[in-house]
């Protein structure tokens, strides 16, 4: 049995257990990482890609500014495009800041670089992981590695595992509440290496559904399409996917789409799913293990981070201070983030899909039509996009 003892356990390595851990390093507190996978599996998972200015602000105070600024593409605005006619929300003119391009698999690289590089400790492949006495002053964790069982002593534990984790999971149903809307349609997205179809991301609702062309890179492509949840992956090759994708777009973005093969293929729910409160005595959760938003908005990654940055900031507080406002404050100000967030996710996922009823066909309409004609609702659109809607 190895006993491992440190200030704060992280359950999860993906960006917001990572991030976090790194915060913490940088402010002198002790962290050990639990991930369930391999490295090489949480590396490669294709997931978001477009980071709010803050979230690049955390990841500069987390030592990956070099990174973002070698490798990211720089966003002044998008398109957004109703049965062909585009409006482009002009987020430089419309909120002063532009969004970046940079995937959470590149962040998730970079942070395993920098938090191996300093020695960090951190389990691969623990199975079995459980919590124990978290509304104690010592709280434990216990695990299983093919080498062996292994235990944790801690003074505070985060939850960063997702939502499929263990750490929400473990907390009594009694005290945490669950709010969740689920749609019958996801998103079948592929990535393909050919160059991105325009220089910014092209949301576009057609008669036939919704289609998204965003990239990775200048020469690394991501698409998507809604489909019905219930479609298997082996109902769409390559060939039908481009195919429905070119019926989706404006015209002048068909004319100029470069098809092949595909790298990834995968469908995602449209869900949202919150959990509250996020903070259990000494056990807190982070990102995707307390909630869920439809990717329409592109909020999930940039929720994550802040999550990640906000826990850090007031572990740090705590340790350094002895203050524990942030720790009691966090709940709150995550879940006010949280709702925000799925607020705007569900409304542009209200306004972009194909729900399959003449009511909400003319209410997207009319909502389009307020887009190019009030500068209110522009402004609104742009700063959620950019997440300084609330300030
Ligand atoms: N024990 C240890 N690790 C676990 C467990 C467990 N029981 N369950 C899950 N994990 C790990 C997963 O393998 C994963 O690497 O926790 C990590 C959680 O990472 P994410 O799912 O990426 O969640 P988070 O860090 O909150 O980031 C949210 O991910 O899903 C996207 O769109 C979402 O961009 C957002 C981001
Ligand atoms: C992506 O590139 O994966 C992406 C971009 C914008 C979104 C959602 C996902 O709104």
């Amino acid at each position: 049995m190895t006993n491992l003892n440190t200030q704060v356990a992280i359950i999860g390595g993906g960006p917001a257990g990572l991030l976090l851990s790194q915060l913490l390093h940088l402010g002198g507190v002790d962290s050990v990482l639990l991930e369930r996978r391999t490295r090489a599996y949480v590396e490669s998972r294709i997931r978001a890609g477009v980071l709010e200015s803050g979230t690049v602000e955390l990841l500069a105070r987390a030592g990956l500014s070099t990174q973002v600024e070698q490798h990211a593409l720089f966003h002044d605005g998008f398109n957004i495009c109703f049965e062909g006619n585009c409006f482009r929300a002009d987020l430089k003119a419309l909120t002063g800041t532009p969004v970046v391009v940079y995937g959470q698999t590149e962040i998730t690289r970079d942070l395993y670089q920098l938090r191996l590089g300093a020695g960090a400790r951190i389990l691969f492949e623990a199975e079995d992981v459980a919590l124990h006495d978290f509304n104690s002053d010592r709280p434990r964790l216990t695990y299983r590695t093919g080498t062996g069982s292994g235990e944790v002593r801690c003074e505070f534990i985060a939850g960063c595992d997702g939502s499929h984790g263990v750490s929400r999971t473990s907390v009594p149903a009694d005290a945490i509440t669950v709010y969740e809307q689920s749609l019958p349609y996801g998103w079948l997205g592929i990535l393909s290496g050919t160059p991105p179809v325009d220089d910014e991301l092209i949301y576009s609702r057609s008669s036939r559904g919704f289609a998204l062309c965003s990239m990775r890179s200048r020469a690394l492509s991501r698409y998507y399409v809604q489909c019905p949840i219930s479609d298997q992956l082996d109902e769409w090759p390559d060939d039908r996917f481009w195919d429905e994708l070119r019926h989706r777009i404006p015209e002048w973005a068909a004319a100029r789409l470069v098809t092949g093969p595909s790298i990834e293929k995968s469908i995602a729910p449209l869900r949202s799913f919150v959990a509250e409160p996020m903070r259990f005595g000494r056990l807190l959760l982070a990102g995707d293990a307390a909630h869920i938003v439809p990717p329409t908005g592109a909020k999930g990654l940039n929720l994550a981070a802040a999550d990640a940055g906000e826990l850090a900031s007031a572990l740090l507080l705590h340790y350094r201070e002895r203050d524990d406002s942030g720790l009691e404050n966090y709940s709150a100000n995550a879940l006010r983030r949280a709702w925000n967030a799925v607020r705007f996710s569900w409304w542009m996922t209200m306004l972009t899909h194909r729900l399959g009823d003449e009511f909400s066909d003319r209410v997207q309409r009319a909502e389009f039509e307020l887009l190019r004609r009030s500068h209110a609702a522009a402004e609104l659109l742009a700063k959620s996009y950019c997440g300084t809607a609330l300030g």
